[in-house]
C-alpha cells in the first residue's frame, strides 16, 4: 500500500489582523518546533502573506491563499495571480473552496482554470469539492462530486491533479459543527480516488485526499484514521493554535477528548 504523507492545512479565511496573526503564527510555530510526521500550511488573507512568510521562516510550515486569479496577468482588476503568490512564497493556492462557489460565481470550470494557474507557478492547488446537504439527500452526492472532479480533470489531466491536493468539503459540514462521520468521509474519499484510478492508477493512489468541514481535534484522529482520509482543510479550528495544534498532532484512530 502505498504511504501518503499526512497533510494538516489552515484556511483562515476572511479573519485575522496584523496583531492576532502575529500570535497566531508564534503559538503555532511554537508548537511545532519538536518533530512531527504531519506537514503543515496555512492559507491566509491576500493582505497578510508577507506579514505570515516572514514569521514562517525557519519554519517548517507552508504558506497558502485561498484562492488564485485564472487569468495570467493584466487589466483584471482585483485578482492576483499564480506568479503574485510565487513571489511571496506560497506553497498552496485553495481553488474551488464552497464559499467561492457559492458566493463569487466560482464554476467548475473556473476552479479547474485556476488549479492550471497554480501549477504553472509550481503551486499546489487545493482543489475543493464537496456536495450540499439538498444534493445529499438526493442521493446525488458522489455524482456531485465527480462531475466536480471532472471539470478539473478535463482541463489539468491526471498529470495535473498529480501536482495538485484534493479537498473533500460537504458544505453541509462547514463552519456548522456537524461533522461527517468518518465512515461517509472515508466512503466519499475512497469513491474520489476510484474515480481518479479509472484514469490512473498510480496518480490515485499517491493523491492527497483532505477532509475539511467542522474537523477538531476530537474528531481529527477518527477522520484521519480512514484509510483514504490523508489529512484536514480546517477552517474555524485553525484559528485558535492550541485547537489547530491538537488536530495536526491527533493520534490516528483515536478520539481526543
Ligand atoms: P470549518 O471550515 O473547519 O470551519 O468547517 C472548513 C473549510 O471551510 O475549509
Amino acid at each position: 500500500m502505498q504511504q501518503r504523507p499526512r497533510l494538516v492545512i489552515g484556511n483562515w479565511k476572511m479573519n485575522g489582523d496584523l496583531a492576532s496573526n502575529a500570535a497566531l503564527v508564534a503559538s503555532v510555530v511554537a508548537g511545532l518546533a519538536t518533530e512531527t510526521d504531519c506537514q503543515v500550511a496555512v492559507c491566509v488573507p491576500f493582505p497578510y502573506l508577507s506579514q505570515v512568510a516572514g514569521r514562517l521562516t525557519g519554519s517548517s510550515i507552508a504558506l497558502g491563499s485561498q484562492d488564485v486569479s485564472e487569468f495570467e496577468r493584466g487589466a483584471f482588476t482585483g485578482e492576483v495571480s499564480a506568479s503574485m503568490l510565487h513571489d511571496f512564497g506560497c506553497r498552496y493556492a485553495i481553488v474551488g473552496h464552497s464559499e467561492r462557489r457559492t458566493w463569487f460565481g466560482d464554476t467548475s470550470e473556473r476552479v479547474a482554470l485556476k488549479a492550471e494557474r497554480a501549477i504553472g507557478q509550481g503551486i499546489t492547488p487545493i482543489a475543493c469539492i464537496g456536495e450540499t446537504l439538498q444534493e445529499r439527500e438526493q442521493g446525488r452526492a458522489e455524482e456531485i462530486v465527480a462531475m466536480q472532479l471532472d471539470a478539473v480533470l478535463e482541463r489539468i489531466g491526471t498529470k495535473g491533479i498529480a501536482a495538485s491536493v484534493l479537498a473533500y468539503e460537504p458544505v453541509w459540514a462547514i463552519g456548522t459543527g456537524k461533522t461527517a462521520a468518518p465512515e461517509e468521509a472515508q466512503a466519499m474519499h475512497a469513491s474520489i480516488r476510484a474515480h481518479v484510478a479509472k484514469h490512473d492508477a498510480k496518480v490515485a493512489a499517491g493523491l492527497v485526499i483532505l477532509y475539511g468541514g467542522s474537523v477538531k481535534a476530537s474528531n481529527a484522529g477518527l477522520l484521519f484514521g480512514c484509510a483514504d482520509i490523508d489529512g484536514g482543510l480546517i477552517g474555524g479550528a485553525s484559528l485558535v493554535a492550541d485547537d489547530f495544534l491538537g488536530i495536526v498532532k491527533a493520534k490516528t484512530g483515536t478520539a481526543a477528548s
